[in-house]
């Protein structure tokens, strides 16, 4: 399958098998990864594939390897590891294996060798047990009146982007330049502690999706006077 269908296929997956990919795989999925685009090329970042062993997290199950991601913290930092490793998680899914974002969980016994990055997500990868893909009628979002200021079909890709607790807080409206801006809903003080970041991943996330469905002509750009929306952070603007 390819990325672009694989939008309407993935799912996070919780349950694997304990097997490692083989070493063929794993240098595929570095090759992939050293190869995405990015958001902001102006940040530093890089990952390690770690086994469990190398890893803490709040889940009950475990997957075999472990993408641990680390970035400078600097400008949309947050925005550009989702945009990038959300290109990796359809990578993944579209050569049947099984991926989950997990935010509740830590890189341990490893150093990072540029001391200027910070960890900041992982992403746990293998061999699902159950079925990989799901049916496009399987996705619970919501409805794409709900996600922008006016009903447009060019912004579905987006609509089934994966978010930290399917929070979705991407809104989109249309702008002057014929293009899009893009907004992350703000939220109040306790939720912002635990979706703050997370939140800020998501929409880098939605952005790939919107990426990988429009190569030739997407464009991200950012303001310096974007329009202010009540109750939402301006988080960027594009062309599809
Ligand atoms: C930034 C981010 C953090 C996430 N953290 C976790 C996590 O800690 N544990 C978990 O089980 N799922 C986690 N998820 C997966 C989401 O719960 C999942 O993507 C969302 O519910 C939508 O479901 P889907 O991926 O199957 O489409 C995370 C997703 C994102 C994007």
């Amino acid at each position: 399958m390819n990325l672009e269908d694989t939008i309407y296929r993935r799912q996070s997956i919780r349950s694997y098998d304990s097997t490692p990919l083989d070493n063929q795989t794993l240098d595929e999925i570095r090759e992939f990864i050293d190869n995405a685009k990015e958001l902001n090329p102006n940040i530093r970042w890089s990952y390690e594939i770690l086994p469990t062993e190398d890893i803490s997290t709040m889940m009950r199950w475990k997957s075999p390897h472990y993408i641990a991601i680390f970035s400078q913290e600097k400008e949309n930092y947050y925005q550009n590891i989702g945009f990038i490793f959300q290109q990796a998680d359809l990578f993944l899914q579209s050569k049947g294996i099984g991926s989950c974002w997990i935010g509740m969980g830590n890189p341990k016994n490893y150093e990072n060798p540029d001391k200027n990055q910070k960890p900041i997500i992982i992403m746990s990868i293998g061999k699902s047990k159950g079925d990989l893909y799901r049916e496009r009628n399987q996705f619970k979002r919501k409805d794409l009146d709900a996600i922008s200021d006016k009903s447009d079909e060019r912004l579905i890709p987006a609509q089934f982007a994966p978010s930290s607790s399917n929070t979705q807080p991407w809104y989109f409206t249309h702008n002057d330049e014929g293009a899009y801006d893009l907004y992350r809903i703000k939220r109040g003080v306790i939720r912002n502690k635990m979706f703050g970041k997370w939140n800020r991943i998501d929409t880098g996330i939605a952005l790939a999706h919107l990426y990988v469905a429009n190569r030739d002509s997407f464009k991200f750009y950012r303001k310096d006077n974007p329009k202010e929306l009540k109750g939402h952070f301006y988080d960027g603007s594009f062309e599809i």
